[in-house]
């Protein structure tokens, strides 16, 4: 049997997630876990139900995917976790469970960083992807632009200095009285309503600081919104264009101070969004740099990115590299 086989747990959210991966980039087993129901009564993630239903159904997701590949953890190299950036409660039931087993089995417990599981995750994808490129990440929490050096080595060229994209795509969902998560619906409905019908703003667009910033957008959307003037479904195109609009702006920017790269990569649950997606092939087509989209299901929250991670790290390792030190603290 090829190795090494790495063990993967994510819970920093409201995705509980299990998954075996190898090293030669094959998913042996996975499981995924959404809390979506549970948080859609309150339009939000609420951090105590989701650090309960982590709680639940870890154990019983771990034995199957165990049970679905066939192994035992004899068969697993190190054991990988999420031990932050998320909601702690979460965070922690991934992490002890790693801890538990990795305690257990004798195998090095690998703590991950979640923003560098998806910054890694399009490597798994994508064995041709070499470092250095230039990395969009999108999701609930982060809206970040990085130069992916390599495993460890990440330059951080922006980040929003208020709300994350993921997190405007919510709250304008929420506003036109959509449901949650946010995202989806917002796209949906876009594809009814014309991008250019209501004036909305593109906060930072032209500004030299290398930073998003989303919270004035968000605001004019609630003032659209107010007005009655308007049909949701042109909000919801409007406000996608405008936040489009942000993305390329920033990109150029980042480009211009640190560019080139031969490679343009989106990850993070906003980047399943196709008028983005479209968007960021435009420029990656203008600047001549490959683009690079995992597959969703590697976008949004997984635990293959997390294993997947933990590998690239263990194949870089000394020979006596012993995992790390059983009381890691887990991260808020
Ligand atoms: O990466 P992710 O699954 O979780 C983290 O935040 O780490 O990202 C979730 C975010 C949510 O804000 C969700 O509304 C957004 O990604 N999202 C989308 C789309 N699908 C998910 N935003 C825009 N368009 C989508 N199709
Ligand atoms: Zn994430």
């Amino acid at each position: 049997v090829p190795r090494p086989v790495i063990l993967g747990i994510e819970s920093s959210c409201d995705e509980t997630a299990v998954a075996l991966v190898r090293g030669d980039r094959t998913i042996i087993a996975q499981a995924i876990a959404s809390q979506e129901a549970e948080h859609a009564p309150y339009g939000g993630v609420v951090p105590e139900i989701a650090a309960r239903a982590h709680a639940e159904r870890l154990a019983p997701m771990l034995a199957k995917v165990m049970a679905e590949a066939g192994m035992t953890l004899d068969d697993v190299d190190a054991i990988a976790a999420t031990a932050g950036p998320g909601l702690i409660g979460g965070v922690m039931v991934g992490l002890v469970s790693a801890k538990a087993l990795a305690m257990a089995s004798d195998k090095p417990l690998l703590a991950i960083n979640h923003l560098e599981g998806h910054a890694l995750s399009p490597r798994l994808a994508d064995a041709d992807l070499a470092f250095p490129y230039l990395l969009l990440l999108v999701s609930g929490g982060h809206c970040q632009i990085l130069a992916v050096e390599g495993v460890g080595q990440y330059r951080r060229l922006a980040t929003t200095i208020d709300d994350a994209l993921g997190e405007a795509f919510d709250k304008t969902a929420k506003l036109i009285g959509l449901g949650y998560p946010g995202g989806p619906a917002v796209e949906r409905l876009a594809l009814q309503g014309n991008p250019t019908a209501v004036p909305l703003p593109r906060p930072m667009k032209g500004s030299a600081e290398p930073h998003f910033s989303f919270a004035g957008l968000k605001s004019a959307v609630l003032r659209a919104v107010d007005s009655g003037k308007h049909q949701p479904a042109d909000i919801a195109a409007s406000f996608q264009q405008a936040a489009v609009d942000c993305l390329i702006d920033r990109l150029e920017l980042a480009l211009a101070g640190a560019g080139p790269f031969p490679a343009l990569v989106v990850a993070g649950g906003v980047a399943a969004n196709q008028t983005v997606r479209s968007a960021l092939e435009w420029l990656a087509a203008k600047h001549a740099m490959r683009f690079v989209a995992p597959p969703l299901a590697l976008c949004t929250d997984n635990a293959a990115m997390i294993a997947w991670a933990g590998y690239e790290r263990l194949a870089l390792a000394s020979s006596d590299f012993a995992g790390d030190p059983l009381d890691f603290v887990a991260r808020p």
